[in-house]
């Protein structure tokens, strides 16, 4: 254990941290392997978000800098903008099964972030076979000795980010081992490790509620976040510090804004259609292609490099509403090719096809200019969701098959208020460099890559 002489900061715990460090923070986004990038996270502050997690970083691969692009790409120290001055607060996130490399890993981003996060929860196969993140799950020691090693030698704290067990008492005594360990906060994701792909189903609430009335550490609520609207309903069930959100922040960004501070976000082109972005009673709903545009303006405006399959991933998930319309723009933007090196040909030409979608997006806007909000929404016949109309961010929801297999029906869907999208496997790339193409194929995808996808092939070897 380091010695804390006479003149070092003493270091906050608990609520302190989370209160004088991070703010206080409701509105979390969470770590996403290859989505929750730098360019991604300063959109995201820019709409709400408080806290934002990094990608999952490898730990191992990363402390032993012999694959230097694999450190920069992972988390870029030397252009001073990641963890800078508009990137905090901010957690990074590592993936590892040896408290030593954890360690080191930790020790050099310990300058430039807030606190470090073990990932406990990532359930693919990749994680299997790496021996990292749910799998851990049956290894309490190794855990326990991972946190403890960062809680006693960083000077800053470590927390942890878990799924629940089948029964909430085992749930309970695994948070609670994480808490002794010395993690500081604790984000529960209340899905168990085999709620996975289609039988992804939903998060457990009350497990949650139950941890967090077990600890005395902050608790992140985790699973279920479609709309800003089930914020405030996830807090009251769970009982939680904060909610994290995952999916919902990459299909809307301005999740975590709701429908009444609207107004500090109104497009400021005075010849946007009077309807060009909703608010309803879910939240507020902006143009996607003027995020989409943000978004890609961040991205060449940064001089820390973002991963083309980042920007390809965001793109797809962001204008997913009208991709079944647009099937032309949506295969140029499927045959966009990047050449090391020219990255900005490739995001000018990204560029220039979201410009085509926002002039037919506008389009559509003012042909039903004049009819009420709520004629515009409708609901979804399967899973009982609110349909925006398809100019807008909004959650993409698919229908859900419980654990058993069987498809949830709208009453169940409706009781919980919100349907997940059971991607959580599937997009949850834990392989660190897996492409966004692989993870969420999309139609143009090359069908031998979207086979690597099926059989979680990484072309990195992860095991630690
Ligand atoms: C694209 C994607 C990448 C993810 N990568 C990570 C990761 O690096 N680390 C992690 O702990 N969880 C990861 N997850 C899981 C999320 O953090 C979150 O726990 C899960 O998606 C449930 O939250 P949601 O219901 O808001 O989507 C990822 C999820 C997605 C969709």
């Amino acid at each position: 254990m380091t010695e804390a002489g006479p003149s070092a900061p003493r270091k906050l715990q608990g609520y302190e941290f989370f209160e004088k460090v991070l703010g206080n923070p409701k509105y979390i986004v969470a770590p996403m392997v290859d989505q929750s990038e730098l360019a991604w996270r300063r959109l995201s502050r820019k709409y709400g978000a408080q806290l934002v997690y990094t990608p999952m970083i490898h730990a191992k691969m990363f402390a032993e800098g012999a694959r230097k692009p694999y450190r920069n790409e992972a988390f870029n120290i030397p252009e001073r903008e990641e963890g800078g001055a508009g990137d905090r607060p901010l957690i990074v996130q590592f993936c590892a099964n040896d408290p030593d490399w954890l360690l080191k890993a930790a020790k050099i981003v310990e300058p430039h972030c807030d606190a470090v996060d073990i990932n406990l929860g990532c359930p693919q196969d990749i994680a299997r076979r790496g021996r990292y993140g749910s799998f851990l799950q049956d290894e309490w020691d190794l855990i326990y000795k991972m946190i403890n090693n960062l809680h006693n030698n960083l000077s800053i704290p470590v927390t942890a980010k878990f799924r629940v067990f089948p029964t909430v008492e085992k749930t309970v005594q695994y948070a609670q081992m994480l808490e002794r360990a010395g993690a500081q906060i604790l984000t529960c994701h209340g899905r168990t490790r085999e709620q996975r792909g289609h039988h992804s189903g939903l998060a457990d609430w009350q497990k949650i509620r139950a941890v967090k009335e077990s600890v005395s550490v902050p608790v992140i609520a985790n699973g279920n976040l479609l709309f800003y609207s089930d914020i405030d309903t996830c807090l009251a069930a769970t009982g939680a510090d904060a909610v994290m959100s995952a999916e919902g922040n990459l299909y809307n960004p301005a999740i975590f804004t709701s429908a009444t501070d609207a107004a500090l976000y109104t497009p400021e082109d005075s010849s946007a259609p009077a309807n060009w972005a909703i608010t309803s009673d879910t939240g507020l709903h902006l143009p996607h292609t003027t995020l989409a545009l943000e978004y890609l303006e961040i991205v060449n405006t940064l001089e820390t490099r973002t991963s083309p399959s980042a920007v390809k991933g965001h793109l797809f998930k962001l204008l997913r509403p009208a991709m079944a319309r647009e099937t032309d723009l949506r295969e140029q933007l499927g045959r966009v090719r990047f050449q090391k090196g020219k990255e900005k040909e490739a995001y000018a030409k990204y560029e220039e096809i979201v410009k085509q979608m926002d002039e037919r997006m506008r389009r559509d806007a003012r042909a039903a200019e004049g009819r009420p909000v709520e004629e515009l929404i409708t609901i979804d016949p399967v899973s009982g969701v609110k349909v925006l109309p398809h100019w807008v961010a909004q959650p993409y929801t698919r229908p859900l098959l419980d654990v058993d297999g069987k498809k949830l029906n709208k009453l169940d869907v409706a009781q919980v208020a919100n349907v997940i999208d059971p991607t959580d496997c599937e997009t949850e790339a834990c392989g660190a460099k897996r492409s966004v193409s692989e993870r969420t194929p999309e139609p143009e995808v090359n069908p031998k890559r979207a086979k690597l996808a099926e059989d979680n092939v990484n072309p990195i070897p992860l095991s630690a």
